[in-house]
């Protein structure tokens, strides 16, 4: 038989301990920040990120000694990504937008999901330094600071504000990709945003903030919390390519409805192939 879950009761515990966890980015925004280069020159992290991670997953992990973790950190330490099983597995990023964090940029938050049997449950993402706490459990809605969110009701990608984050052209191999989008982009919509955290930015399509978001070479722990969130939030995040995202290598673009996801797609589709043949 399989085990019951109280998802009103694991929602209330993430609730509390990531309001908490809060605190410490408020606390340090402004004070000096021990920097490290996790490989990459521009994959930074900070004590404050491990030291979240810890205290999100050691007090889950008082309360609920069987479930399993995915965080950031501890990933990086371990140098592998753990498998998503059934089991009820907390998908945490401790500091979303950890350059943002480390310049006092203010997008910057915890994201945390429960994942069951590969189904996102529970999804939380917090920015504490603006007190925008952005909630969703499966099949009951999407919430900012309590109150009901739903995306934007606008039909056409030419009346849209969209949001890409342009870095992954710093290796070579995607500048073309990247570039060419963005012309696409700047040609075809009111405008580009540029926020440096995947988690805040699908909220901000869950709140009709901007239509739609375009990323690629993230990971669960970016997208896990916002994608249930837009999702309760009458939104859709899909892969880039069209078609279901794959939540462990995801590349996404995530929009206020279908159509406007579809009309992106379309969009990217026909301004690479002419970039291509134009400059390749
Ligand atoms: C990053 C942010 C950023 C995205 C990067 C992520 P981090 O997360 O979400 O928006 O473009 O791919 O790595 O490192 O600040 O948690
Ligand atoms: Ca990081
Ligand atoms: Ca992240
Ligand atoms: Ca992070």
């Amino acid at each position: 038989m399989s085990e019951s879950h109280d998802i009103e009761e694991y929602y209330n515990i993430a609730e509390e301990l990531v309001l908490k966890a809060g605190k410490i980015i408020e606390n340090a925004i402004d004070s000096y920040k021990n920097v490290q280069c996790k490989g990459i020159e521009w994959d930074l992290v900070t004590e404050y990120d491990r030291k979240i991670e810890d205290i999100l997953q050691t007090q889950l992990s008082e309360i609920y000694p069987k479930h399993k973790f995915i965080g950031e950190e501890t990933t990086a330490e371990n140098k592998c990504l753990p498998k998503l099983t059934d089991d009820p597995t907390w998908i945490i990023d401790p500091i979303d937008g950890t350059t943002n964090f480390i310049h006092q940029f203010p997008h910057t938050c915890i994201s945390v999901a429960l994942v069951i049997r590969k189904k996102i449950e529970i999804g939380i993402v917090y920015n504490p330094l603006m007190k925008q706490f952005f909630s969703a459990k499966r099949q009951k809605g999407a919430f900012l600071n309590g109150r009901p969110i739903k995306t934007s009701k606008i039909a056409n990608l030419s009346d849209s504000l969209i949001a890409m984050e342009p870095w992954i052209a710093k290796n070579s191999n995607y500048l073309v990709s990247v570039y060419s989008r963005m012309h696409a982009l700047i040609q075809g919509t009111h405008g580009i945003r540029s926020l440096g955290t995947a988690a805040l930015t699908l909220c901000y399509v869950a709140m009709g903030a901007i239509e739609a978001y375009h990323v690629e070479s993230i990971e669960v722990w970016d997208v896990a919390a916002g994608k249930l969130i837009i999702e309760e939030a009458g939104g859709t995040v899909i892969d880039t390519a069209g078609g279901e995202l794959d939540l462990i290598t995801p590349r996404i673009i995530a929009a206020c409805n279908h159509s406007i996801a579809e009309q992106l797609i379309q969009l990217f589709k026909t301004i690479v192939k002419y970039f291509k043949q134009k400059y390749l």
